[in-house]
């Protein structure tokens, strides 16, 4: 008999973890290595979040939590997405999880039968496909190349649904392409989706404060109403507040999946951390300013690593609404040598050449379903972004 279980064999660890692992590896043996592999921001917690976590501790708010969530940050959830949503949600609809990743993988695990099918467009974060695999469903893919701006269409998504599609996964702005759908495209996918009523739909909106320029952001259930009662709405403070290791996130929908999701968490993980729920409290309820600031520093971190790898040799790198990636397309690289020998036959190559002969770790399009691209995270100082770009421009530069 294994030791080990068929489900841990249909998956994979994280393949964004093992370029950040390869890249500490290689800084502890003392390379110069600058890591653009991370998804998260780079700033601080703002400290009314943190004074509110330090309370909460001398208060003694350090034992067992209801298991999805207390009722001053259910409440919170609520007005939050009555005020930037237009959404009206009560308490029993709202559950909170230990990060955005639980959230959405309670929703898979509650609901997925083998066979049952989930339409994620690629490029997708790395753990959607994995997730459904664990929950024994079957990812469908659907991609979106260079061509649309990473977005899929409608007549896609109607024929990726099969009888046997359970959820549809929207992330838009998107891990890892940045891309944001407008309302027009949005309304186009949705528009879709009112004819199959037997599909459900995710989304998943944990950049939906960083957009930039005039990019607004929408989604599904506030296009849709009639797809209200058929949506989870997924999000969480973990990017928008700079607050990825308290893991907090959350979703809204119908009580029923609510309940079940519930269920999930009592038997896995229990309450998400208390002391982290109270700083989450703070952060949607405390001042906002910083999101706007945050967001400024974005776009401009955006726009210098978008020009910069434009102007490298055989990239082309779209402008992305939001997030805080770009997805930059290397096709004109394949097939070329590196200075240090190496022939570019695949984005995994490229990736690994870069780190070793530059120092400058990206992830490789295939983790994420469309190749040959790679994934650059922009959460860091603009003078290491320009170093690190400048290293890349001259990697592309002395293909031959
Ligand atoms: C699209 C997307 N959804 C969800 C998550 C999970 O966020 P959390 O850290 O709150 O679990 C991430 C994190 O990288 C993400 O990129």
């Amino acid at each position: 008999m294994p030791f080990l279980s068929d489900t841990l064999a249909r998956v994979k660890p994280s393949p964004t973890i093992a370029v950040t692992t390869k890249a500490q590896a290689l800084k502890a043996a003392g390379k110069d290595v600058i890591g653009l592999g991370a998804g998260e921001p780079d700033f601080d917690t703002p400290q009314n979040i943190k004074d509110a976590a330090k309370r909460a501790i001398d208060a003694g708010r350090t034992k067992y939590t209801a298991v999805d969530g207390i009722p001053e940050l259910k409440a919170a959830i609520c007005a939050k997405f009555l005020r930037e949503n237009g959404l009206t949600y009560s308490p029993s609809q709202i559950t909170v999880g230990t990060g955005g990743k639980q959230t959405l993988y309670n929703a898979l695990m509650a609901t997925c039968n083998p066979g049952d099918e989930v339409i994620i467009p690629a490029p997708y974060w790395v753990s959607y496909p994995d997730m459904v695999l664990l929950a024994g469903g079957t990812p469908v893919a659907v991609v979106a190349g260079i061509d649309t701006a990473f977005k899929i269409t409608p007549d896609q998504l109607e024929a990726a649904i099969t009888p046997k599609t359970k959820w549809f996964i929207f992330n838009s702005p998107s891990n890892p392409t940045g891309a944001g759908y407008t309302r027009d495209e949005l309304r186009g996918l949705c528009d879709v989706l009112l004819r199959h009523p037997h599909v459900w739909i995710m989304s998943d909106d944990m950049y939906e404060h960083l957009v930039f320029g005039d990019f607004e952001f929408c989604t599904p259930a506030e296009i849709e109403p009639a797809l209200y009662d058929r949506t989870l709405t997924c999000n969480g403070v973990s990017k928008s507040y700079a607050m990825t290791g308290w893991r907090i996130g959350y979703a809204a929908g119908p009580v029923a999946l609510i309940r079940a999701m519930g269920t999930i968490q009592s038997q896995s993980t229990s309450n998400p951390c208390s002391v982290s729920q109270y700083a989450a409290l703070e952060a949607l309820t405390g001042p906002q300013e910083f999101l706007a600031e945050n967001r400024k520093v974005f776009e401009r971190r955006r726009d210098l690593v978008v020009s910069m790898l434009n102007a490298a040799k055989g990239v082309t790198c779209p402008n992305p609404e939001g997030a805080f990636y770009v997805y930059p397309d290397i096709s004109a690289c394949i097939g070329k040598v590196t200075a240090g020998g190496t022939l570019i036959t695949d984005d995994e190559v490229f990736a690994t050449a870069l780190l070793e002969e530059t120092g400058v770790a990206v992830v490789f399009g295939a983790a994420f379903g469309l190749s040959p691209n790679f994934r650059v995270s922009y959460a860091t100082a603009d003078e290491v972004l320009r170093e690190a770009c400048s290293r890349i421009q001259a990697f592309c530069a002395a293909l031959t």
